[in-house]
């Protein structure tokens, strides 16, 4: 990704926030000053359009993501054919019931300063949903159709030198457009950029380490440019900012200089050492300076081989992935850097290395956070391409637009190291048919073209066919979503020697919500709509994740997985399709307000192998339940454990090779419950006591706790606290069913932002400052302002002990 950053000096103008300039190229990011209409309008693309009266918004802005949730907006009547439905049933909640069907407008007025004549200006999207439609000063400048396609026009001959530039967008939302919730508006940013007509092209380095030793990197550059005369000075810094080489040429292949660029003991980019460089790409004229792109890049070597799958600098190893979907539950699809650094310190933490970006291309804050946390990254594209999976799904833009959106996303984003595949589809029902093949090799071609360094996968589903037509043997990758039963035969009969699980698991939980008896099931229903978190309960097509721990383990040819899904996300309530008010999804590792479930465990115990894991479930306050069957499970690193309730010792389990659960799962069947204290002792493998865990049921709630993920915050009004509140007994302990009904008040330089519980059936607002706890917590989100200083959250709740928090802003660097 092209980072720019401009030199000699950045300016800062007060009339216009977030703006870069330089001496060079300046680029503009539109945040603030926006007018946005939910509603049709036909003269609101004129530049003299009263819009005064219009909501004024900030941009990542999802309009939709305010609600109200209800039960008919874009109620599909559908059988889901990848679900093997046959009989078409109501759907409520598939695309979150939040109102993102209609029009939207959004207006902005801006300067450009310093602008000259003869420079260019170009307007950049990096995702508007959807169909935008973009006018600047009353001229249309062009349209797009995909809402996750990053575009742009150049808008050179429409602005106005010294005069206020009005930009208007209309965006439409048709119904039964997406199985899941997509967000509405200009949910990620826009930026103008301004350079000379001797300039680099946006996304115009093209970035590549062709060849590494201990001793020495060959760092090649492309760069496209444009204007006559010109030449190209291109220095690699190291991450302490020291210049290491420097290169000049002269020399331009058409519009394209290409340079070789050594790099001394080079430092490789790995999901452990996320190590970055910097190029500092600067154009001349003469001695003239006519512009500066800043590149980061990572060294690093990726192969994927039929005799070792997938390496990564020279070590095979499989991949540890989640899938992720583009929304930030209670902030819906509007981009926030802060929440999703959080999300991905969470993943790390349970060990996980790498993400895809189902089924879109994904955001470019996501990529800078992998290449600088340290995640390997499979960039996707389509969910559809010629044949529908919903109506007025992407079939409808496919022929115009593929090719195009296609070269966006490569061009925007391969310069990113954490990138190391690309997929060109999910789950197509293009696999069927010749016609499909011929379309799965175009577009490969296309990624090829475009970037010959790095495979293309599809996430398969219907593997049999795939098999049959050629359409799997043709992808450089195999990707399997689900179906364990043919990964046998798939590598027989793909000739690549290695398959992906593209997507796996897809087991389906609620937080804290446990069900009995507890057994093994496909779409089980239940009459609250929560599914059990004793991790037994999957979808028709899917498995429990230790199904594809044991293919992981055991098959060297199965190169690693990407579970769905990393966190819950709106829409797709799976296995609660047609029920209401089931309005976001079941299968995350962690719960929508981005707090773990029970799974977080069980993958934390195999992924994570620098730090202990040592989980009990269910939670212990079971009144009622007293001398019933109550069955406990362990997730932890060790491999043997003993169980204790109140003192007694329920035995000794050990990991062992019967099912696939008792390879990864110490398990108690047959316990009866008795409050009290439940305690698990792990053994190493001497048989010494290693760690130990106790849980005790808890008494009636009396105090409110607060746990803020961060305490000091950017004054940028756009960074976040994620606060996880919860209630606990007189003694501290967690009440882990307590629902109170809460409220929050933000004090200071922070506002408050929005409030998730996790609750995939809950119709509360997530702006309003109030909300019930699920299973004992919830989470606050606390913005700041733009001024540095202190900032307190209180909660309260009727019959509680309310908290108090102070959190503090510094202004950011
Ligand atoms: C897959 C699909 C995902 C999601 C998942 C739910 O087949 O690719 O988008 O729908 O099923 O299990």
């Amino acid at each position: 990704m092209v980072l720019n950053r401009f030199r000699p000096l950045f300016f800062l103008f007060l009339c216009i926030p977030a703006i870069v300039l330089g001496q060079v190229r300046s680029v503009l990011t539109l945040k603030k000053n926006w007018k946005f209409h939910n509603g049709q309008d036909s003269m609101a693309y004129k530049m003299a359009f009263d819009d005064s009266k219009w909501q004024s918004v900030t941009i990542p802005h999802d309009w939709a993501i305010y609600g109200p949730f209800d039960k008919e907006i874009d109620k599909q009547v559908v059988a889901i054919e990848q679900n093997n439905e046959t009989v078409a049933t109501e759907k409520t909640g598939r695309t979150g019931a939040l109102p993102y069907v209609g029009q939207g407008w959004y207006r902005n007025k801006f300067r450009i300063p310093q602008y000259k004549k003869g420079q260019k200006v170009i307007l950049l999207f990096e995702g508007a949903m959807s169909e935008p439609k973009v006018y600047v000063n009353g001229n249309k400048v062009g349209e797009w159709g995909y809402g996750y396609s990053y575009f742009h026009f150049d808008i050179t001959e429409k602005v106005l030198a010294d005069k206020l530039n009005t930009i208007a967008v209309q965006l439409t939302n048709v119904e039964s457009s997406s199985r899941w919730y997509p967000g509405a508006g200009l949910y990620r940013n826009v930026r103008v950029i301004v350079k000379n007509n001797e300039s680099i092209d946006l996304w115009g380095t093209y970035i590549t380490t062709p060849f590494i030793s201990p001793e020495m990197a060959k760092v090649n550059i492309k760069t496209k440019a444009s204007g006559d005369g010109v030449h190209l000075v291109t220095r690699i810094i190291d991450a302490a900012g020291d210049t290491l080489s420097t290169d000049i040429t002269h020399l331009k292949f058409g519009n394209e200089f290409d340079q070789n660029i050594a790099v001394p003991d080079p430092k490789l980019w790995s999901p452990e050492s996320p190590y970055l460089y910097t190029a500092v790409s600067q154009l001349f004229v003469g001695d003239e300076l006519k512009d500066e792109v800043t590149t980061r890049f990572g060294i690093r070597d990726i192969k994927y081989n039929s005799k070792t799958g997938f390496s990564l600098n020279g070590k095979t190893r499989k991949f540890k992935g989640v899938c992720l979907h583009h929304d930030l539950g209670p902030l819906g699809a509007a981009v926030n850097r802060s929440a999703l650094k959080r999300q991905l310190r969470i993943l790390k933490d349970m060990g996980c290395d790498a993400i895809r970006s189902s089924h879109n291309m994904p955001s470019l804050e996501q990529l800078e956070l992998c290449d600088e946390m340290g995640f390997m990254f499979l960039a996707e594209s389509f969910d559809e391409w010629a044949k529908p999976k919903v109506e007025n799904g992407y079939n409808r833009f496919f022929e115009e637009y593929a090719e195009k959106d296609i070269v966006n996303l490569v061009r925007a984003t391969r310069n990113h190291p954490s990138i190391v595949m690309w997929s060109t589809g999910n789950e197509v029902p293009d696999q069927y048919g010749l016609i499909g093949v011929k379309r799965a090799k175009w577009i490969q071609d296309i990624f090829h073209r475009e970037d010959p360094t790095r495979p293309v996968t599809v996430g398969m589903d219907q593997v049999q066919n795939s098999m049959e037509s050629g359409f799997g043997a043709i992808l450089d990758i195999p990707g399997l979503n689900y179906r364990l039963p043919l990964y046998e035969e798939a590598y027989e009969k793909f000739p690549q020697g290695f398959i992906l699980g593209s997507e796996t698991a897809s087991t389906v939980s609620s937080r804290g919500i446990y069900k009995f008896p507890v057994v093994e099931a496909k779409m089980k229903q239940y009459k609250d709509y929560q599914s059990s978190s004793y991790d037994l309960e999957t979808c028709s097509w899917s498995n429990i994740p230790d199904d594809d721990f044991v293919w992981q383990d055991d098959k060297s040819w199965v190169i690693g997985e990407f579970v769905w899904t990393g966190f819950d996300y709106l829409g797709e309530p799976t296995p609660y399709d047609e029920k209401w008010p089931s309005r976001s999804s079941y299968f995350g590792i962690n719960d929508l307000a981005g707090l773990p479930k029970d799974r977080y465990y069980l993958y934390r115990s195999r992924w994570n192998t620098e730090e202990e894991t040592l989980h009990i479930l269910p939670h212990w306050n079971w009144e009622g339940r007293e001398g019933e069957n109550t069955p406990v499970f362990v997730y932890t690193s060790y491999d043997s454990a003993e169980l204790f309730i109140n003192g007694k010792s329920m035995g000794v389990r050990k990991k062992h090779s019967g099912t696939a659960k008792n390879r990864y799962r110490l398990m108690w069947m047959d316990v009866q419950y008795e409050p009290g204290s439940l305690k698990v002792v792990a053994f190493d493998g001497q048989g010494k006591v290693a760690a130990e865990k106790e849980m005790v049921t808890a008494g009636k709630p009396y105090r409110i706790i607060l746990d803020p993920d961060r305490t000091e915050l950017n004054a940028d009004g756009e960074d976040l606290a994620f606060v996880t509140v919860s209630v606990v007994d007189k003694h501290g302990i967690l009440c882990p069913t307590a629902t109170n009904q809460l409220k929050f008040k933000v004090k200071g330089e922070g506002k408050y932002r929005a409030a998730c519980n996790g609750d995939p059936t809950s119709l509360e607002m997530f702006h309003h400052p109030t909300m019930k706890l699920f299973s004992g917590k919830l989470v606050v989100l606390v913005t700041t302002t733009e001024k540095a200083g202190s900032i307190e959250l209180s909660v309260t709740g009727k019959g509680l002990k309310s908290a108090k928090i102070g959190l503090s802003s510094k202004k950011p660097l």
